[in-house]
C-alpha cells in the first residue's frame, strides 16, 4: 500500500493479530540484532494500551531478543501506582518482563511517587539524559520506539490539542489529568521522532478513522507528526483498522 503520509515509510496490513505480532516480532529480533551488533545495546520504547499485548507476550516468551543487553524505556505512562491496572509498567511487567530475562537494571519506569507528575517527568528526563548521555544536543536515539494509536489519533500520551504537541526542547512532559483521564507522563516527538525505527502497531476498526487521517496527514491528529527525523516509520494494522484507506 503506498501511503500518502510521506513520513511512512511502509504499510503492512493483516488479516490476523497473530501474523501482525509474528511480523512485528521479527522486524523487532532484526532491529534487536543490528543494534547489538552495531552498539552493544538494543534500547526500546515501548507503549501501554491493549493493542501491543499480545506482541510483548511473545516477544517474552520466544527468547530471540538479547535481553542482557536490552533496555526497556517507557513511550508514556499514566500517573498512577505500578500496581495500578491503568499502569502502563504494569502491563509491560506481566507480558514482557514475566519472561524475558532482561536485567532489572535494564529496566527504566517511570517514578510515579506522591511527588507529582512533572517532578516524575523531570526525574525520567534524568534518566534519558543519564543513560543516552547528555553531552550530545540531539535528542536520545532509541532502536526502537513502538506506538499505538488511538480512536482520536492520540499516540503516546500527545492528545489532540495537547501543548505537548508543541514542545521542542523537554524530552518527557507531564499531562495534566482530565474529567476522563488521569495525569499521564510521555515523551515527546522530539525524542520519538529520534528513533531509529518507528512502528505504529494499530488493530481494531476503531482505529480506522485515525489510520485514515494519519495517512492523510491530517495535521489535528498528533499520530500524524511523528515522523522518523534520521530513522524509519512503519504502520504494522490489521484490516479493521486499515479498513478506510485504499
Ligand atoms: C497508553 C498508550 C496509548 C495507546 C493508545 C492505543 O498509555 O494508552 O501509550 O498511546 O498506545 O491509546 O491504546 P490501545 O492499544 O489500548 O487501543
Amino acid at each position: 500500500m503506498r501511503p500518502r503520509n510521506t513520513r511512512i515509510h511502509s504499510v503492512f496490513v493483516f488479516d490476523a493479530m497473530t501474523e501482525m505480532v509474528a511480523f512485528a516480532a521479527d522486524r523487532i529480533a532484526q532491529i534487536a540484532g543490528e543494534a547489538t551488533a552495531g552498539r552493544g545495546r538494543f534500547t526500546a520504547a515501548l507503549s501501554g494500551g491493549a493493542t501491543p499485548v499480545e506482541l510483548y507476550t511473545r516477544l517474552g516468551s520466544e527468547g530471540r531478543l538479547p535481553w542482557n543487553v536490552t533496555h526497556v524505556f517507557l513511550v508514556d505512562e499514566r500517573f498512577v501506582p505500578v500496581t495500578d491496572p491503568q499502569s502502563n509498567y504494569r502491563m509491560i511487567e506481566r507480558t514482557l518482563l514475566a519472561t524475558a530475562a532482561v536485567p532489572a537494571a535494564n529496566v527504566h519506569p517511570y517514578v510515579v511517587s506522591d511527588s507529582g507528575p512533572d517532578r516524575a517527568a523531570r526525574l525520567y528526563e534524568q534518566e534519558l539524559l543519564s543513560f543516552f548521555g547528555a553531552a550530545t544536543s540531539a535528542p536520545p536515539r532509541f532502536d526502537l520506539v513502538l506506538l499505538g494509536m488511538g480512536e482520536d489519533g492520540h499516540t503516546a500520551s500527545l492528545f489532540p490539542g495537547s501543548p505537548a504537541l508543541e514542545e521542542k526542547q523537554r524530552l518527557v512532559c507531564a499531562i495534566p489529568a482530565t474529567q476522563t483521564r488521569v495525569a499521564r507522563l510521555t515523551l515527546t516527538l522530539p525524542v520519538i521522532n529520534a528513533g531509529r525505527n518507528l512502528f505504529f502497531f494499530v488493530a481494531g476498526d476503531g482505529k480506522a478513522n485515525a489510520v485514515k487521517g494519519v495517512m492523510e496527514g491530517d495535521a489535528r491528529l498528533p499520530a500524524s507528526h511523528v515522523r522518523a527525523d534520521d530513522g524509519t516509520l512503519i504502520l504494522l494494522c490489521d484490516k479493521q483498522a486499515a479498513a478506510l484507506v485504499s
